[in-house]
C-alpha cells in the first residue's frame, strides 16, 4: 500500500512537471501571451492593422488591374482605387474569389492562385476592418 502511494505522489509531482514553461512563458509571466515577432520592442502592443495604401494597393496592381480597369475585360468591376476595392470585398466576393484553388470556376486571378502570403493579407485586411490608411 505504501508503494501505491509513493508512486501515485511520484506520478503527481511529474505529471505537474510536464507541463513545463516554454521561453515565452517565462518571458511574459502568467498572461502566456506570446510575444510579437513583428513589434519586438513592445510585445503587448498589437501588430499594426493591414491597410489598402501600405499593403493591399499593390497587391491588387500587380495582380488585377491588368483587367479590372476602364477599357479591359474585367472593366465592370473596377479595382483601381480604395473604395472600388473595398467594395468588391463587400459586395462582390473578392475574398472567396482569392481563396478558391486555381483551376476552381472563378478563382481569381483567372490564372491562378495567388501567393499564400498575398491571400493571408487580403484577409487579414478584413478581419482589421478595412482601412484604408
Ligand atoms: C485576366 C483578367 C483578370 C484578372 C487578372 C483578374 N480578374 Fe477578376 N474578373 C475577371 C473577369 C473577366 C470577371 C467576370 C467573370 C467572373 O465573374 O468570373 C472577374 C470577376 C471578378 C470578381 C467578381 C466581380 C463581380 O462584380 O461579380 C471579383 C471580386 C474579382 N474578379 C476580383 C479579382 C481580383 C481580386 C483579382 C486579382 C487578385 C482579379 N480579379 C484578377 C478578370 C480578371
Amino acid at each position: 500500500m505504501k508503494k501505491v502511494l509513493t508512486l501515485t505522489i511520484l506520478l503527481a509531482v511529474l505529471a505537474s512537471c510536464s507541463d513545463s514553461d516554454t521561453y515565452q512563458d517565462i518571458e511574459n509571466p502568467g498572461t502566456g501571451t506570446p510575444t510579437n515577432p513583428t513589434n519586438p520592442t513592445n510585445p503587448t502592443e498589437p501588430a499594426a492593422a493591414i491597410t489598402y495604401t501600405k499593403n493591399v494597393k499593390s497587391i491588387i496592381d500587380a495582380n488585377c488591374i491588368g483587367c479590372h480597369q476602364s477599357g479591359r475585360s474585367a472593366a465592370f468591376r473596377p479595382l483601381t482605387t480604395y473604395a472600388e476595392v473595398k467594395a468588391a470585398v463587400e459586395n462582390a466576393g473578392l475574398l472567396n474569389r482569392i481563396q478558391l484553388q486555381t483551376g476552381q470556376q472563378g478563382i481569381m486571378p483567372q490564372a491562378g492562385r495567388m501567393a499564400q502570403a498575398n491571400i493571408d493579407l487580403i484577409v487579414k485586411w478584413n478581419t482589421d476592418g478595412l482601412k484604408e490608411n
